[in-house]
C-alpha cells in the first residue's frame, strides 16, 4: 500500500431481488425455446423482473438500506453515492440522486452514476477506493441496480433468456483498524470490441440541422457467440493476474465470487484456478445475469444460505459491455452481510 493511502473497510453489503419469478418454461409462450436448451446452455432456470410500478431505484433503495443497516453506520455519514447502472429506469435524476433523496440525505454531499455494465460493481469500488485512498471522502454508497428486462429485446430469444433484474449495495468507508479489505483491484476496457453488446437509445433529430439518423429502439442487442469467446478466453487469466497483484496465490483465497453471465464462464474460471465446487459462489440458475448487481446478490445470498462463511477472502470479478471487466480480491469481515 501507498505511504499515506487510507485504507478502506467494506462495512455493509445489501441486496435485493424482485418478486417476479420469470421460468424458462414461462418464456415458451413468447418464442420456440426449452427449459433444456437454455439449461444446458447458460446455467438458468428462472430470472426475477419488476412488476407493477417498481423499478431499479426502488430495488437499488432496498439493497442500500439493506446494507446500510448492516453496515451500523447511519445514512447521514455517507459522504458521496456511486450509482453503478446500465438499465436504470431514467438517465437523470440518476440511480445515485435518487438515492440521496430515498434517504433524506440533507447533506450536500456528491451523488453520479457511472456506467461500466456487468463490471460496474468493481468499477465503482476502485472509484471509491481511489476517493478513501487519498482521504477525500470518508463513507461511500455504492449502489448497482439493473432493470435489465426494460431493455431486453423480449423477442430475440438469443439474449431475452439471459437477463434479469436485481440490486446490489456496498457501503465502504476508511478503515478504523488500519487493515484495507481490497488486497487486490484492476479494471480494464477494449472499446474496439464494443460493439459486441449494444444498446442504442431511440432520439429524434434536431430540425434545424442534417444530422445522422441512426435507429435505435433502447434495446440490447448482443453477439453472444463472441461475447462468450471474449469472456472465457480474457476473464480466467485475468482473474489470476490479479489474485497475483494481491500476493496471494489462488489456493489461499476462500472464494471465487464471479459475475453470473452464464455458468459455463463461471466454470471456464472455475477450471483455471483449480477450485472445488464449494469454493465457487454461483446463483445464476435462480436469478439470470442481473447486470452489476449480481456480485453483491451471489455474496449476500452465499452467507445467507451458508455456502460462504465470513472473516474469509474472495475474488470478485465482472466483464460486459464496453467491452469492460474487472477484478478485486477482498476481504469478507464478520457482520457485512
Ligand atoms: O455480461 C455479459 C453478458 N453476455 C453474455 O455473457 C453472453 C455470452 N454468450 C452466451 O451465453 C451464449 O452465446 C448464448 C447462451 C447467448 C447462446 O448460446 P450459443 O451456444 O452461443 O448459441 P448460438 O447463439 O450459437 O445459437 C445456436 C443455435 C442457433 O440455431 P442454429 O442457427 O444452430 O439452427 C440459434 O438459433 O441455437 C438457437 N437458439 C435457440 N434455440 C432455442 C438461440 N437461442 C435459442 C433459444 N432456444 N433460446
Amino acid at each position: 500500500m501507498t505511504e499515506g493511502f487510507v485504507p478502506l473497510k467494506i462495512a455493509g453489503v445489501g441486496y435485493c431481488v424482485p418478486e417476479t419469478v420469470i421460468t424458462n418454461e414461462d418464456l415458451k409462450k413468447l418464442y420456440d425455446t426449452s427449459d433444456e436448451w437454455i439449461y444446458t446452455r447458460t446455467g438458468i432456470k428462472e430470472r426475477r423482473v419488476v412488476s407493477g410500478n417498481e423499478t431499479a431505484i426502488d430495488l437499488g433503495y432496498k439493497a442500500a438500506k439493506d446494507a446500510i443497516e448492516k453496515s451500523g453506520i447511519s445514512a447521514d455519514e455517507i459522504d458521496c453515492i456511486i450509482g453503478a447502472s446500465s438499465a436504470p429506469p431514467q438517465i437523470y435524476p440518476t440511480l445515485a440522486c435518487h438515492m440521496q433523496e430515498r434517504f433524506g440525505i440533507k447533506k450536500k454531499i456528491p451523488a453520479f452514476d457511472m456506467t461500466a455494465a456487468c463490471t460496474g460493481l468493481i468499477y465503482a469500488l476502485q472509484i471509491a477506493r481511489g476517493f478513501i485512498g487519498a482521504g477525500i471522502y470518508k463513507t461511500i454508497l455504492i449502489v448497482a441496480s439493473d432493470n435489465n428486462s426494460k431493455i431486453t429485446d423480449w423477442e430475440d430469444r438469443g439474449t431475452s433468456i439471459l437477463f434479469g433484474d436485481g440490486a446490489g449495495a456496498m457501503v465502504v468507508t476508511a478503515s478504523d483498524d488500519g487493515i484495507d479489505d481490497i488486497l487486490a483491484i484492476d479494471i480494464s476496457a477494449d472499446g474496439s470490441i464494443g460493439q459486441l453488446i449494444q444498446t442504442n437509445l431511440p432520439g429524434q433529430c434536431c430540425p434545424l440541422v442534417e444530422q445522422a439518423d441512426e435507429e435505435g429502439n433502447g434495446k440490447i442487442i448482443m453477439n453472444g457467440k463472441e461475447v462468450y469467446k471474449f469472456a472465457v478466453s480474457t476473464v480466467p487469466s485475468y482473474v489470476e493476474h490479479c489474485i497475483s497483484l494481491s500476493g496471494m496465490t489462488s489456493e489461499e483465497i476462500d472464494y471465487l465470487i464471479p459475475h453470473q453471465a452464464n455458468q459455463r464462464i463461471i466454470e471456464s474460471i472455475q477450471n483455471r484456478l483449480k477450485y472445488s465446487d464449494d469454493k465457487v459462489i454461483s446463483n445464476i440458475k435462480y436469478y439470470g445475469n442481473t447486470s452489476a448487481a449480481s456480485i453483491p446478490i451471489a455474496l449476500v445470498e452465499g452467507v445467507q444460505q451458508g455456502k460462504i462463511k465470513l472473516n474469509t477472502t474472495a475474488v470478485l470479478c465482472g466483464f460486459g459491455a464496453g467491452m469492460t471487466w474487472g477484478a478485486a480480491v477482498v476481504r469478507l469481515r464478520e457482520g457485512i452481510c
